[in-house]
């Protein structure tokens, strides 16, 4: 067999092939255990001696010549594979840059604290933050709430280590930690997320609270119905606001009340509220013959939905967007 031709052969076989595995195929054709130019280099036995040296020669001659073709071949392969994924992951850099359309905003949540803890600021309150994984002597024991308390079944969350810890139902824990750490007189807001097992359109199971706490020596109920009236007329910046307070329970607090208000012709719950139990001010050391305290606890999603129109609570934490970039 003419030795160029079978060259010429693999050339075109190499050329016709476009990846690594398929050239290996080829490649085994003619330079493998049973390929033609093997097959080659075993007929020179057959050869008269004479001719041996000169067949040999020839033979090695097209062997390197198809190697060469070959590595060639793998090269171009290679180059022609990076290229295209290059090409496949072009960056145009004429583009403006995905992360800086807009500058970005605060969110409404956020917006809402932001101004709840201004107004409480100028009337003299401290704004105190607090664990979210809560043990369960504070979020409830402390606040006068045994094991086995009915209240508690009201306030179903996550538990974590053997029922010790779980995610607080309510800021009024902060009251506990607060009391046991300061000296009267005292007046702090204490904002934050809590947790309960409740879920539709204006309950989620993560939401915002917003703890008040007063302790003073001669303060009583009519302040904080005065308090919370006027801290809601300034948020809605609206003098007109009127304020409820409809007689409801707390185990911490007695007596209690839901604090309602109306707004565009309907009345609204936005907290609770009441005198801070003596119990709860035994628990922490505070003598209730020498002082009182009252607390409220308010919804500050609610209060932002209220204020901002919004129906569905669940577009606060959906991070959509279109929905965010409107409080820019
Ligand atoms: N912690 C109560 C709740 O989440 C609200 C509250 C706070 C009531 C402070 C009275 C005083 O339901």
């Amino acid at each position: 067999m003419d030795l160029q031709h079978i060259v010429s052969q693999a050339k075109e076989m190499f050329s016709k092939v476009d990846n690594g595995h398929a050239l290996d195929k080829a490649k085994s054709k003619f330079l493998g255990k049973s390929g033609v130019i093997t097959d080659q280099l075993r007929k020179i036995r057959e050869l008269p001696a004479e001719e041996k040296a000169t067949a040999g020669q020839a033979i090695n001659h097209a062997k390197n010549q198809i190697e060469e073709i070959l590595k060639h071949r793998k090269d171009e392969i290679i180059e022609h594979k990076l290229q295209r994924e290059m090409a496949d992951s072009s960056i145009d850099i004429t583009l403006p840059g995905r992360g800086n359309r807009t500058d970005g905003s605060y969110h409404p949540i956020s917006k809402t604290l932001d101004r709840i803890a201004f107004l409480f600021n100028s009337m003299g309150f401290s704004v105190i933050d607090g664990p979210e994984i809560e043990s369960d002597y504070y979020n409830f024991t402390a606040l006068n709430q045994p094991q086995n308390h009915p209240a508690r079944s009201m306030h179903d969350t996550f538990y974590l280590a053997d029922y010790e810890y779980l995610l607080r139902t309510h800021t009024s824990p902060m009251q506990i930690r607060h009391m046991e750490e300061f000296k009267p007189p005292l007046r702090v807001i204490s904002p934050g997320r809590v947790y309960r097992v409740d879920s539709d359109a204006t309950h989620s199971p993560m939401f915002h609270q917003l703890e008040g706490l007063w302790v003073d020596d001669n303060i009583s109920f009519s302040n904080l119905k005065g308090l919370t009236r006027e801290f809601l007329r300034a948020f809605f910046e609206n003098d007109a606001i009127d304020v409820r307070f409809r007689p409801s329970y707390f185990p911490f607090t007695e007596p209690s009340a839901e604090i309602d208000m109306f707004f565009e012709n309907s009345w609204l719950e936005v907290g609770g509220c009441g005198m801070v139990h003596p119990k709860v001010l035994k628990n922490v050391g505070i003598d209730s013959d020498k002082y009182q305290a009252f607390a409220f606890g308010m919804g500050l999603d609610r209060l932002a939905m209220i204020r901002y129109k919004i129906e569905d609570l669940r577009l606060f934490f959906e991070n959509d967007i279109r929905f965010l970039s409107q409080f820019t």
